[in-house]
């Protein structure tokens, strides 16, 4: 058996764990991560497949399967959470999957995602006008608001409510961090029926007073009859505004760290859409937000070497992936002019990141504008990653400008 033997809270392993996938791969094209309990796939080529393979799943097996699996009852205090995960595309399979999928697929088409592009723009900009001084924290000051008024726009949801959206998202989210504690459960569970009583509430506003937005498109699906239901509703809602925000915003900060790191030219970078294009996926290859996700062997299962029962989870590691040189040239260099190849930093199949077209547009928008405006933006000091794996992103992202340049 390839044991691999590393904490994911290692400071070193949590500022760079790409050393650590280079070894997982060296091991083996599956190794047990002796911490997490489970095999995880390190290759391009097992994460690529595994994600478009039917006989694995995101679902938790039902529940006689899991009697039968001798698996324990998740506990009580969990119940409010597990509910919300359980009425949400991205822990269900067809046929589930495929009606709350495809309610929310139309809005996020790239067509569609294009129209909100002069939003983002005025707001990318409005966020630089707002600097003052000749220091800010780009991850509080521009990488957190762009996405999260995004979202909240094409929602429909209140501006005013962010921050209080924001809390509740950071407290959910936690539940998937490597080392959970009973504390951080309880306030996952506090901020699920806080988020879920203040969506109930607005759902109830917005029925009386529709617009343009995806919240009222899906208020009009729960209405058709039994395409959504009410918990249903509230909870892709809850899942798009958490989904649609904390990715987006490590995105964006570890992109502004890596062009400035590696003195690429902005100039270069987004000269042109299909340029800027490029470059925002070489960026989310060369660090992404999600380091990890999980599937569960629906079907007793063997791939390659390693046999797998069902009920079995493995874990699908797409930062490591996104560096694996049978795949990429040199793929510790960030290269703009890099051939276009796919990376698996949006997941693959059926689970494909729904939000993929609005994240490359906030990336391509709002780096374009950041570097136009402030071409002589450095660093100030070394930014550090949050200990917060799976999640790969920033504490902070302190930088210098000249203020004369906006
Ligand atoms: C750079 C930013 C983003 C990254 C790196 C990212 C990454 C991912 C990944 C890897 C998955 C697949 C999970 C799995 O296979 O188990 C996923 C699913 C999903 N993402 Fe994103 N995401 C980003 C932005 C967004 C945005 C802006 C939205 C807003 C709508 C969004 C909404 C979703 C939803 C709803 C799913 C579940 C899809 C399904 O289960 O069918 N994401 N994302």
């Amino acid at each position: 058996m390839s044991l691999f033997r590393q904490s994911p809270r290692d400071p070193e392993f949590v500022q760079n764990p790409y050393p650590a996938y280079q070894r997982m791969r060296d091991l083996g094209r599956a190794v047990f991560w002796e911490e997490y309990g489970f095999w995880c796939f390190p290759h391009f080529h097992e994460v690529h497949a595994l994600l478009r393979d039917r006989r694995f799943g995101r679902e938790v097996l039902h529940v006689a399967a899991r009697k039968e699996l001798g698996w324990t009852p998740e506990p009580e205090h969990l119940a409010p959470f597990s509910a919300f995960e359980a009425a949400t595309m991205l822990e269900r399979e067809p046929p589930v999957h495929t009606r709350l999928r495809g309610l929310v697929n139309r809005a996020f088409t790239a067509r569609a995602t294009d129209r909100v592009e002069p939003y983002v723009r005025a707001l990318a900009n409005r966020m630089i006008d707002e600097f003052t001084g000749d220091e800010t924290d780009l991850l509080k000051t521009f990488c957190t608001p762009i996405p999260v008024y995004t979202i909240a726009h094409l929602l429909g949801m209140p501006a005013e409510r962010t921050d209080d959206m924001l809390g509740w998202s950071h407290a959910m989210v936690a539940m998937y961090q490597f080392g959970r504690d009973r504390a951080t459960e309880e306030a996952a569970v506090a901020a699920t029926l806080e988020f879920s009583a203040f969506v109930e509430d607005y759902i109830a506003t917005r029925r009386r007073n529709p617009g343009d937005d995806l919240l009222s498109h899906l208020i009009a699906a729960e209405e058709d009859g039994d395409r959504l239901s009410t918990q249903e509703l509230v909870a892709t809602c809850i899942l798009l505004m958490n989904a649609g925000h904390e990715a987006t915003v490590h995105a964006m900060g570890n992109a502004i760290k890596t062009l400035l790191e590696t003195g690429v030219a902005a100039g270069d970078a987004f000269e042109c859409a299909a340029r800027a294009k490029r470059t925002v996926d070489e960026l989310l290859r060369f660090d992404p937000p999600l380091h990890m996700f999980t599937r569960f062997a629906l079907q007793d299962v063997r791939v390659g070497d390693v046999s797998l029962n069902k009920g079995d989870r493995v874990g699908l590691l797409l930062g490591a992936a996104n560096r694996d040189p049978a795949r990429y040239d040199a793929p510790d260099r960030f290269a703009i002019d890099r051939e276009a190849l796919t990376h698996t930093s949006f997941g693959g199949g059926i689970h494909f990141c729904v939000g993929a077209p609005l994240a490359r547009l906030e990336l391509a928008v709002a780096l374009s504008a950041l570097f136009e405006r402030l071409p002589g933006l450095a660093l100030s000091g070394t930014p550090r990653y949050a200990d917060t794996y799976h999640f790969h992103g920033l504490e902070a992202l302190q930088v210098r400008f000249n203020s004369g340049a906006c």
